[in-house]
C-alpha cells in the first residue's frame, strides 16, 4: 500500500509546520508527516521551510539570525489570520514528544542547501535517539553531503536524497550515498523510474503530489509512499483503490 505523508504537516488546510497541522495529519490518518528543520541564532533545532522569515510570519530577516526566544514569538499562522488563533514555530524535539505518543512516520528535511548550519546533522540524531524514533524516521535533504555524513554519525537511520532534475539511475546513486530511498519532485518520477527503483529495494516517495490524476497513477504503480499538502483528500482516493 502507498503510504501517504502530509507534506509540513496538513499545509493544504492549516498553517505549514506548525504543531496544528501536524496534528490534523493525525486526525485524518496520514501514515506519516514531513517536515522542514534549520538551527536558530542560540543552536536550537527548529521546524520552519524558508531561511527568510517573511513569507510566513511577516517579519524580516532569517531564521538563523533569531534566538528560539524570538523565533517563538512570531506567529506561523499569520496567512490564517482570523482562522486560527496565533501559532508557534515549533521545536524538533517538541514535535518528537508529540510522536512518541502516535504511531506516524516522519520525514525530517535538513533545510541546509543555502546556509549549512553546522552541527545540525549532529544535534538532529541525538534528538532522534534520545527519543527512540530511529525507526520511524527518515532524513532527507537536497544537500546530500550532508546526507552522507547523517549515515556515517547514524547507519541505523535511514537517509533520501531530495532532488528536482531527472538522475540517471537514482536507485544506483541513492544506494552509492547510503541512502534506502529517494524523494523526486513529481516531474523527476516517471513510471519507469518508480518501478526500477522499486525493484532495486531502493523506496520511492514523491513530493508534492496534490492532484488526484497523480495520486491514482502513483497508487496504481503502488509507489512506496507520497508527499502532498491534503492527506485527507489523499486517503479518500486511496481508499478507492484495492491493495
Ligand atoms: O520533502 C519534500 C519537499 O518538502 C521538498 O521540497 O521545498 O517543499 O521543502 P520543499
Ligand atoms: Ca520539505
Amino acid at each position: 500500500m502507498t503510504l501517504i505523508f502530509a507534506h509540513r504537516g496538513s499545509s493544504g488546510t492549516h498553517p505549514e509546520n506548525t504543531m496544528l497541522a501536524f496534528k490534523e495529519a493525525a486526525r485524518v490518518g496520514a501514515d506519516g508527516i514531513e517536515m522542514d528543520v534549520q538551527l536558530s541564532k542560540d543552536g536550537e533545532v527548529v521546524v520552519f521551510h524558508d531561511e527568510k522569515l517573511e513569507r510566513i510570519t511577516g517579519s524580516s530577516g532569517f531564521v538563523k539570525d533569531r534566538t528560539l526566544k524570538e523565533l517563538q514569538n512570531l506567529n506561523a499562522a499569520l496567512h490564517f489570520k482570523g482562522k486560527v488563533a496565533n501559532e508557534r514555530i515549533p521545536t524538533l524535539e517538541e514535535l518528537l514528544k508529540w510522536l512518541c505518543n502516535n504511531y506516524l512516520f516522519c520525514n525530517i528535511e535538513l533545510k541546509n542547501t543555502f546556509f549549512m548550519y553546522p552541527g545540525l546533522e549532529e544535534k538532529v540524531i541525538r534528538l532522534i535517539r534520545e527519543y527512540g524514533m530511529e525507526e520511524r524516521i527518515v532524513i532527507s535533504s537536497f544537500n546530500h553531503y550532508s546526507l552522507v555524513y547523517c549515515h556515517q554519525l547514524a547507519p541505523e537511520i535511514e537517509t533520501a536524497p531530495l532532488y528536482r532534475d531527472g538522475l540517471f539511475m537514482p536507485w544506483v546513486y541513492a544506494r552509492a550515498i547510503g541512502g534506502s530511498a529517494i524523494h523526486p519532485s513529481i516531474r523527476s518520477a516517471p513510471d519507469l523510474i518508480i518501478q526500477s527503483s522499486m525493484k532495486a529495494g531502493i523506496l520511492v516517495r514523491p513530493y508534492t503530489i496534490n492532484k488526484e490524476l497523480d495520486m491514482k497513477r502513483l497508487y496504481s504503480l503502488g509507489c512506496s509512499a507520497i508527499i502532498t499538502d491534503f492527506p485527507e483528500k489523499a486517503k479518500i482516493i486511496r481508499a478507492s483503490f484495492e491493495y
